[in-house]
């Protein structure tokens, strides 16, 4: 167990040690347990996180925002288009007078080629904690509460499973390829079996790629990568079907639209459930495009996860502000 973690902006599991990450979990489950007893944790009393969005969203927001009072402080909602952000506050200027009234800062800032970029600029610039609430890249605080849902459902020890991490159809919007990364990245650091499902169209960024792949060599585990989304079921301990952008071959809407409707098949139904192993979960880490993306009966059926999972968003991100904004 790691305690030295004041301080430390969370970007990317990427950057955080193995052992700092099953740190992080161990504390979201105490906490985890401590909120199921009604037990008070306010271990961040009187501090102050302020929560910067450029783009909307229900689970991150409502899940920090109740976590910091959870602890004992208080989460600041900032819009960039209704604050002078839309007027030309710079990154830096956030970092630094955000970072004097705050003590610690999120960000979700999704743009294509620039929000990770944004994000490491703020970090840069502030004298507390960035955490960030999902970019173009990475989206690592989904991702902690998909490992820890994965841990609850197979224990802790998750070499040989096989994770499916796939592309899906959906017509609502070119979703962002960070979760399909962010995953990638951290289960092949648990030994795992990780199989990346996509069309030819959706690949992902070629050094996330390589990461991966060195992780799973260093792990003991295993990353391949398929184009048929029957077979990247069969077998499968875990599945993960989720739409996103065709980001790395076009950055047209519609191009992307045209592009997506050769594949309006790629939907998890009963069927393809099948192919996957009889005790197989199926996640998603919501919004989904319902009866598009994934059928009622899959989403709703016995084999979904996804309420734990969209749970386990607070547990995780509390463990990692208690870490880092203490
Ligand atoms: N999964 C997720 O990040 O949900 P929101 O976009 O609603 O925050």
């Amino acid at each position: 167990m790691q305690t030295d973690l004041r301080g430390r902006d969370m970007i990317t599991t990427q950057e955080w040690t193995r052992d700092e990450i099953e740190t992080v979990l161990d504390v979201a489950w105490d906490l985890k347990r401590k909120r199921a007893l009604g037990e008070s944790h306010a271990l961040l009393r009187d501090k102050v996180l302020g929560m910067l969005f450029f783009f909307t969203s229900t689970r991150t927001r409502t899940s920090f925002e109740a976590g910091m009072t959870q602890l004992g402080g208080h989460a600041m909602f900032i819009d960039s288009e209704t604050t002078q952000i839309s007027h030309g506050d710079t990154a830096k200027e956030i970092g630094e007078i955000v970072g004097r009234y705050t003590d610690g800062i999120a960000i979700r800032q999704c743009d294509w080629d620039f929000g990770n970029k944004y994000i490491r600029e703020v970090a840069e610039a502030s004298r507390v904690p960035v955490l960030n609430m999902q970019c173009d890249v990475y989206h690592p605080f989904q991702i902690l509460a998909d490992l820890m849902t994965i841990m609850e459902r197979f224990g802790r020890d998750l070499r040989g499973k096989t994770m499916n991490v796939s592309w899906a159809y959906a017509a609502s919007y070119q979703k962002p390829i960070s979760v399909p990364q962010s995953l990638i990245l951290l289960m092949t650091r648990f030994g795992m079996n990780v199989r990346l499902t996509h069309p030819p169209e959706y690949k992902l960024m070629p050094d996330i790629m390589q990461q991966a792949q060195d992780n799973a060599r260093l792990s003991g585990g295993a990353f391949e990568v398929l184009d048929d989304f029957d077979a990247g079921f069969k077998g499968a301990d875990i599945v993960y079907p989720k739409s996103w952008g065709a980001l790395l071959t076009t950055t047209d809407n519609d191009e992307s639209a045209r592009i997506g409707k050769q594949y309006t098949d790629w939907i998890t139904d009963e069927r393809r459930m099948a192919l996957a192993q009889d005790h197989a979960v199926y996640m998603h880490c919501l919004p989904a495009d319902r009866n598009v993306e994934v059928t009622d009966g899959v989403i709703d059926g016995p084999q979904s996860i996804v309420y734990d999972e969209a749970e386990n968003r607070l547990h995780a991100q509390k463990a990692v502000m208690a870490l880092t904004m203490r």
